[in-house]
């Protein structure tokens, strides 16, 4: 199995060891590739209508997100991005529609048990504890487990896979550089467990050093079997490492595919590549 190859290089656990139990159609899923879509979504947004007070911030939102892929919510501001995510986490219920993890409504359901079904959040902003330490920090993306054995070999795991988090382990984590926090972030997450992990702009601010890091390392967690919902300014890179990818413009889906195929679309180009000459030159 492939997986076991990477827990050796990385050591993240391989992709069976995370989150709830998996059945063998998820594994098989992620192993076949993104060609395989038989399979039903891990997360499904059906025609989801989201309102703060009377602006209405959705419009008829379907989307989805297979089991094994990374897929990739692009738009510009104000558009609903950030929107879609609390919809998904359960910190704003739609009036109308329905959200699906895993085949199973979450409409309803308080942030923390949509957390426990498998979803892992990196917010905006990072949003870590500034006057806690990085491995308190750490450890509060376990909160809800009680394997206590288990949740420390993974924290050795994050430190093997985040090596600069684990320099880091015995600082505050306000004290940290953007990147550095970013980790930080990504790795709480992991210590959940997910089987999806949620993120909302990655990695807005970051030098470009830390944004080529950073998109790796959302690579390889992917590999490890973790399917990724990203939203991401940085188009051009963002649909390099994703599969598919999502457009939203002022609350509606307007353009969605392959992510291959979107970083071909000339409307992609112009509004997010910076028309051709970034399109061709993007790497
Ligand atoms: N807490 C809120 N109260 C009222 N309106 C809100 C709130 N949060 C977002 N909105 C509105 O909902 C719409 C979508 O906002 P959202 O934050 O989802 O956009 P976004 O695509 O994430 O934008 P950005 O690229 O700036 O992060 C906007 O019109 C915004 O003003
Ligand atoms: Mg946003």
């Amino acid at each position: 199995m492939s997986a076991v190859v990477t827990v050796a290089r990385t050591g993240l656990a391989p992709a069976t060891a995370w989150g709830e139990p998996r059945d063998e159609r998820r594994g098989d899923a992620h192993h076949a590739g993104p060609a395989s879509t038989s399979a039903a979504p891990l997360l499904e947004l059906r025609k989801v209508n989201s309102f703060y007070g009377p602006v209405q911030a959705h419009f008829d939102v379907d989307l989805q997100v297979r089991s094994g892929q990374i897929v990739s919510l692009l738009g510009g501001n104000a558009s609903g991005k950030s929107t879609t995510m609390k919809v998904v986490l359960g910190l704003l219920r739609p009036r109308s529609g329905d959200v699906l993890f895993d085949g199973q409504s979450t409409l309803g359901l308080p942030t923390p048990q949509v957390i426990r079904r498998g979803i892992g959040s990196v917010p905006e902003a990072r949003r870590l504890f500034p006057a806690m330490t990085v491995r308190e920090n750490l450890l509060m993306g376990a909160y809800a487990r009680n394997d206590s054995r288990e949740v420390a070999r993974d924290l050795e795991r994050m430190l093997e896979l985040f090596p600069r988090v684990a320099e880091r382990i015995g600082f505050q984590a306000g004290t940290l550089s953007g990147g550095e926090q970013q980790m930080v972030a990504m790795a709480r997450a992991l210590m959940g467990r997910p089987r999806l992990l949620c993120m909302d702009e990655p990695t807005m601010g970051l030098s470009p050093l830390y944004v080529d890091k950073v998109l790796e390392l959302i690579a390889q967690i992917n590999r490890q079997g973790i399917s990724v919902f990203m939203v991401e300014q940085n188009a051009s890179l963002a649909l390099q490492i994703a599969q598919h990818g999502y457009v939203l413009q002022t609350g509606r889906v307007v353009l969605s595919g392959p992510a291959r195929q979107l970083l071909d679309d000339a409307r992609i180009r112009d509004a997010y590549l910076g028309g051709d000459g970034a399109a061709s030159t993007a790497s």
